[in-house]
């Protein structure tokens, strides 16, 4: 990340590269990539005897302070830029009825998810057997949710937003983090 991108509220480091939001689509995309590696730790955490604390921090963290600003990116700009060109076409009604039920299955599980890796890292226990098939339910649902917005979302959003619909996209993204939502963002996609 280049020295010229803003930080958001006092964090130095933050995990998602924030200049890709001038690219609103490539930051979607990349917030993915990172949701595929939380769920490879999960798989990780499911599989080990031993509960391994490092991941488990690690998907916290990403649960606590990236999950839901990104679900807001969607829900909030992305899916009703798409919701517009419904009336042109119905199959985009469909598409985006199934990806929010997909997202609501995958959310449903979150505090589940949250409640047992947190006790074991309170506690210094292990996940218990129940525990594990939470992970594992968590993880399967949020790379179904993933195979539609990467394959059918983000390809029809390439295809189909304005430049306007993209500036539109990344000011609202930048306004959830704290970013200044005055700057000008004519690169956008
Ligand atoms: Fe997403």
């Amino acid at each position: 990340m280049s020295g010229s991108c803003p930080s958001p509220r006092g964090r130095e480091q933050p995990d998602a590269d924030l200049c890709l939001i001038a690219r609103p689509l490539d930051f979607i995309a990349e917030v993915h990539l990172r949701e595929r590696q939380i769920c490879a730790l999960l798989d990780g955490l499911v599989t080990a005897r031993t509960f391994d604390r490092k991941a488990a921090v690690s998907i916290l963290r990403f649960l606590n302070e990236e999950v839901g600003v990104h679900l807001r990116d969607e829900a909030e700009d992305l899916f009703q830029a798409l919701a517009g060109l419904c009336q042109e076409e119905e199959s985009i009604d469909t598409v985006l009825t199934r990806v929010r039920a997909d997202q609501e299955r995958a959310t449903a599980l979150l505090p589940e998810v949250r409640r047992a890796l947190q006790l074991c890292l309170d506690n210094g226990g292990s996940l218990s057997d129940a525990d594990r098939e939470v992970l594992a339910q968590f993880a399967d649902r949020v790379r179904r949710h993933l195979i539609v917005e990467n394959a059918i979302i983000l390809p029809m959003a390439r295809a189909r937003l304005t430049r306007a619909d993209l500036r539109r996209l990344a000011s609202g993204m930048r306004s959830r983090r704290g970013l200044s939502g005055t700057q000008e963002l004519p690169d956008a996609q």
